[in-house]
């Protein structure tokens, strides 16, 4: 389906083409002054030095070429040389009348669909998913669904961190603990339990405590590094026991990330990038790209535009081992063998940047990848608490997500007890629904690359920029609807007309936005431009609210119109939560 912005400056461009200029200049944008008008053109100031004429004498040029039969109910000219526009109430209505009928609700799908790798998430196995991973999962979920909306195929992986040091970290401490089990019986050679010698908790104890031991143990940390060598190499017993710690850890990662409404198509891991190093190294080494460098082995990826240092690439450390680079590099030839995708796209803290800007260099010169394989970097800023520092439990402790999302839901239950009187179960899970598009809503809302500070106090509420409003602004529509049809209303019937007020032809020309909003948002990767575009629905609605009887209107055809502009307004918006990858509840 076509925009109706493009309608528009089409019917602009050819008037601009019937009076002598050129029809490049027929662009339309929503007015900055919509107290003037609705749209403008200002097409006549840009082409005033072309045609070394006034501007407002190309505008009245133009204008006279709008005919009877135009979209318009208005074109203005104003000094110096702007265009105003209004459009005529019958074309908008009857150009969502075709938007609601339509399945994607007007947007169209991708020409040449693209096969898309999103690498979020990047939890690291056997620790607890932590605050710094919650914007990974909520901003790439979002940028998924989008990119699935628009016809694209996008794959998510949520690759694992689970071959460094932690793995070492957590065998060693478990030796210690529990030196009996026959993992560490070098004489063993049986099956090994099916079952893990240690639990979720017990894990995500065992981890913090070897860590903290390794920092003030410098024995205790070669033990780790050694025992980490060893699973490397695929010692038996230590493998067993990288199993366990994988099959209990996922289990809980999964249940969690399902908690956020996440879900990804892949669950690969570092660890399966492995077998594909040899091969790759020495490629790079055969094709001359990479060198040694004081016993390293390094490729060189300076590009002559650079404007700060890019330090060449490490591909192995001087004793052989690999590195997180190296990890990537592997991983993308794994995924252009499995998956050949045209775009990679990795949602990860900006502070990585500079890993990545090497990753994608060395793999583009030693062609890991095709010549048009994308790679895009989308780093995300921090989520600070309210002293604009890092966000923290109360203690200064690292925040669990799990702790946070309940208090969250905490909050948000204290807020919808008060405001009504729903069932106590109901409530709760209301709150959950709710609590989420609170935490997703206040993440989404900000542009990605920015920190942003985490209010719960804010984002819970009900009035403002909130997850709470979009989904009360949901609800206050269900509930009309639900009345209507209790009331022996029939939803099918009917299309929408004019506008009866202002208000209601506001909303019907924001709903018009919805598939270059959505649009953007993906080239863009920038999912805020929904957040800002759903909140504008929101009070556009609103308004229109409170500003017009709705069930109580008496002719039947205008109530039908406000009826299927209602149903319009709630598909809007519950496509847009959704690629937001939030719900609304029935009540509220
Ligand atoms: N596990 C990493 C971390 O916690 C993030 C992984 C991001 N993805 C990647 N392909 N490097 O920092």
């Amino acid at each position: 389906m076509k925009k109706l912005m493009d309608m528009m400056a089409a019917e602009l461009a050819a008037a601009f083409e019937k009076a002598g200029y050129d029809p490049e200049y027929g662009k339309v944008t929503v007015s900055n002054r919509p107290d003037l008008c609705e749209y403008q053109c200002n097409g006549a100031m840009a082409g005033a030095k072309a045609y070394k004429k006034a501007p407002f004498m190309i505008a009245d040029d133009v204008v006279a070429q709008l005919g009877e039969d135009s979209m318009f109910s208005m074109a203005e000219v104003v000094r110096p040389g702007f265009i105003n526009l209004k459009i005529k109430e019958d074309v908008l209505a009857s150009y969502l009348q075709e938007m609601a009928a339509d399945e994607k609700l007007s947007v169209s799908e991708a020409e040449a669909p693209k096969t898309i790798i999103i690498d979020y998430g990047g939890p690291n196995v056997a620790k607890p998913l932590h605050v710094g991973h919650l914007r990974s999962a909520i901003i790439g979920e979002s940028i998924k669904r989008i990119g699935r909306f628009l016809g694209h195929k996008v794959i998510g992986d949520v690759h694992l961190g689970d071959w460094g040091l932690q793995m070492g970290l957590i065998i060693t401490e478990l030796k210690h603990r529990k030196p009996e089990l026959v993992y560490f019986d070098d004489n063993f050679t049986g099956e090994y339990p099916e079952e893990a010698p240690f639990t979720i908790s017990e894990l995500e104890e065992i981890y913090p405590c070897a860590s903290g031991k390794s920092k003030v143990d410098e024995e205790y940390k070669n033990e780790a590094l050694e025992a980490t060598h060893l699973l490397q190499q695929g010692k038996r017993g230590y493998m067993a026991l990288w199993n366990h710690i994988m099959n209990v850890s996922v289990t809980d990662l999964k249940r969690n990330y399902s908690n956020l409404n996440v879900s990804f198509d892949l669950w690969k891991k570092e660890s399966d990038a492995q077998p594909y190093i040899p091969d790759m190294v020495q490629m790079m080494k055969d094709k001359g790209f990479a060198y040694e460098d004081q016993g390293a082995l390094v490729v060189d990826i300076k590009e002559e535009t650079d404007t700060k240092e890019v330090p060449p690439c490490m591909i192995l450390k001087s004793d052989g081992a690999s590195l997180y680079t190296t990890t990537d590099l592997a991983t993308i030839v794994e995924r252009m063998k499995l998956y050949a995708p045209d775009e990679i796209l990795y949602v990860v803290d900006k502070r990585q940047e500079m890993h990545f800007i090497q990753v994608f260099r060395c793999a583009k010169k030693t062609g890991l990848v095709k010549e048009d394989t994308k790679f895009s970097f989308l780093g995300f800023g921090t989520m600070n608490g309210k002293d604009g520092k890092p966000f923290k439990t109360r203690d200064g402790g690292v925040m669990r997500l799990e702790n946070l999302i309940a208090d969250i839901d905490a909050e948000m239950y204290k807020k919808i007890v008060e405001n009504r009187s729903v069932k106590d179960l109901d409530a709760q899970k209301t709150a959950e629904i709710v609590g989420l598009s609170a935490i997703k809503y206040g993440d989404l809302s900000n542009q990605a690359t920015k920190d942003y500070i985490f209010d719960i106090d804010r984002f819970t509420s009900f009035e403002g920029n909130t997850g709470p409003y979009i989904l009360y602004t949901i609800v206050r529509i269900k509930s009309i609807l639900n009345r209507f049809v209790e009331e022996g209303g029939d939803l099918t019937q009917g299309e929408i007309i004019g506008a009866v007020n202002d208000s209601e032809k506001a909303l019907m020309r924001i709903l018009t936005s919805f598939a270059a909003t959505i649009e953007s948002a993906f080239e863009e990767k920038a999912p805020h431009k929904i957040c800002a575009y759903i909140y504008e629905v929101s009070n556009a609605f609103n308004s229109f609210y409170h500003g017009t009887k709705i069930l109580s209107e008496e002719d039947a055809a205008q109530k039908a119109s406000f009826i299927q502009l209602l149903q319009l307004t709630r598909k809007v918006l519950e496509t847009c939560i959704d690629l937001l990858g939030f719900e609304a509840p029935d009540r509220m």
